[in-house]
């Protein structure tokens, strides 16, 4: 099939490549001139693992070209994919003008038959936007009869796994209101799901709102074990074993219950900013996610609440180790990070970072901007040297298995605080290191290291 992608960011690419990957001949528009020249010299915009690979294959294949020449891209697909940006305007709803300029150019230069497909997290009601701005593009051309659909097949990637989400989908949610484009959406996707029938196939307002309403249950779910975390750790009970039991529930199940010093990234604090906004827009505050939203905001400060109680107020003078500035792993995405939160409130109190992260101390050092005293370290051991503690902040793997004695002698205070539980207390009270976790035991005082290495 012919497709068309409006917008190469992140959902826009990895469709593009993953649709040319399945043998479609697929052509990719932005109007950002650099950004496609790069694209076309096998320079992406964003890492993201095995992303790489798909593009220069489909590339050299002839699978898969780019454009700034929109006329081009709308003459080009049966199927139009808008993926543009939908960023947060100044009152959290979702900036719609990016997608709803695409599809005033789609109505500008289709002569026939298009498919329409939203890919954007777009608000309920955005599909009908888009039909309404194509519908008036084409009457001013004096085109008015000429047929279209729109559908919502909504994005549920996940960064650093984007591309085996992709390929390997849960679930393919596709809104549509009419028979001819079920049975095109079916025919696109009929290569993904061999195994089973994946399709989700709803109205067009249904699938708009599942979007959100998924982003603002796992935002929901992240939450809810963080504040469970706080109170197990008052409590003196155990939340990775509170996870274990509650998880190994059926109706619970295990995934996406992990506390840690809050979640971040491009998808969930802004779709649950802009769900928020659409439900209160239409009379039904959601009281449960603007909770949820709270509590998140708090979570980004038990670190630094862990410093000062550890450090006192004042921390001139100090130089804290940080490890982790993406907002996940496999990432150079810093959007949102807790770790820009913690590195501001540190610096802001007097203390010297030092950095390290395997893919995002660019972005890192692009967000932060001139923030004073911030130091990024080329190895994550190079970052703990004259260090007063090390901070935890996202998971990756490297930091998973240090060698717990040059971590020892490296520090200048043995303190570990993690945010995101990722070691066993008993070991680094074996190896002599004071450690702070969430919602669980800490391990305090300096503990005489057991030589655990001989
Ligand atoms: C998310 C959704 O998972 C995806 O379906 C949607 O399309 C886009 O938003 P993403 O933002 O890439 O994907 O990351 P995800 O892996 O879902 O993690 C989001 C945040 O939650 C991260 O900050 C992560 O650290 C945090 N998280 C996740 C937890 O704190 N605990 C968990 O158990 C899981």
């Amino acid at each position: 099939m012919k497709l068309t992608i409006v917008g190469t960011g992140y959902v826009g690419l990895v469709t593009g490549a993953c649709f040319a990957e399945m043998g479609n001949d697929v052509l990719c528009v932005d109007l950002d001139a650099g950004k496609i020249e790069r694209l076309r010299q096998g320079e992406l915009p964003i890492f993201e693992p095995g992303l790489k690979e798909i593009v220069l294959r489909n590339v050299a294949e002839g699978r898969l070209h780019f454009t700034t020449d929109v006329r081009e891209g709308v003459r080009f697909g049966t199927m139009q994919f808008i993926a543009v940006g939908t960023p947060p305007g100044e009152d959290g709803s979702a900036d719609m003008q990016h997608v709803l300029a695409a599809a005033r150019a789609i109505g500008r230069h289709m002569n026939d038959y298009k498919l329409v497909i939203d890919k954007s997290t777009v608000p309920v009601g955005t599909a009908d936007a888009v039909q309404a701005e194509i519908a008036a593009a084409l009457a001013e051309r004096g085109m008015a009869k000429v047929p279209f659909s729109v559908v919502s097949n909504p994005e549920f990637l996940k960064e650093g796994a984007a591309v085996e989400d992709f390929m390997r989908p849960d679930r393919i949610v596709v809104g549509v209101d009419d028979e001819r484009a079920a049975l095109l959406m079916r025919a696109l996707y009929a290569p993904f799901q061999r195994q089973r029938d994946k399709l989700v196939v709803m109205d067009v307002r249904s699938a708009e709102l599942t979007k959100y309403a998924a982003n603002a249950m796992l935002a929901t779910r992240i939450s809810f074990m963080n504040e469970m975390a706080l109170v197990a750790e008052k409590l003196g009970a155990d939340i990775e074993q509170v996870r274990r039991g509650i998880g190994s529930d059926a109706r619970i199940g295990p995934q996406f219950l992990y506390a840690g010093c809050g979640y971040g990234g491009s998808c969930f604090p802004k779709d649950v900013k802009a769900l928020l906004r659409s439900a209160a827009e239409v009379g039904e505050p959601l009281h449960v996610l603007s909770a949820v939203e709270r509590a998140n905001e708090r979570q980004k400060h038990v670190l630094v609440d862990r410093v000062l109680r550890r450090f006192g107020p004042d921390l001139s003078g100090l130089r804290f180790a940080l490890w982790g500035l993406a907002f996940k792993p496999d990432t150079d995405d810093v959007r949102e990070a807790p770790s820009l939160v913690v590195v501001r409130e540190l610096l802001a109190r007097g203390a010297r970072v030092v950095a390290h992260d395997p893919e995002a101390m660019e972005r890192a050092r692009e967000a932060l901007g001139a923030a004073g005293a911030i130091e990024y370290a080329d190895a994550p051991m190079a970052a703990l040297e004259r260090a007063d503690a090390l901070i935890v902040v996202t998971e990756w793997k490297a930091y998973r298995a240090p060698d717990f004695d040059r971590v020892r002698t490296l520090l200048r205070q043995p303190v570990v605080i993690d945010g995101r539980n990722l070691y066993d207390g008993e070991l680094l009270r074996g190896y002599g290191i004071e450690y702070h976790p969430l919602g669980r035991a800490p391990v305090l005082g300096t503990p005489a290291p057991l030589a655990l290495a001989a």
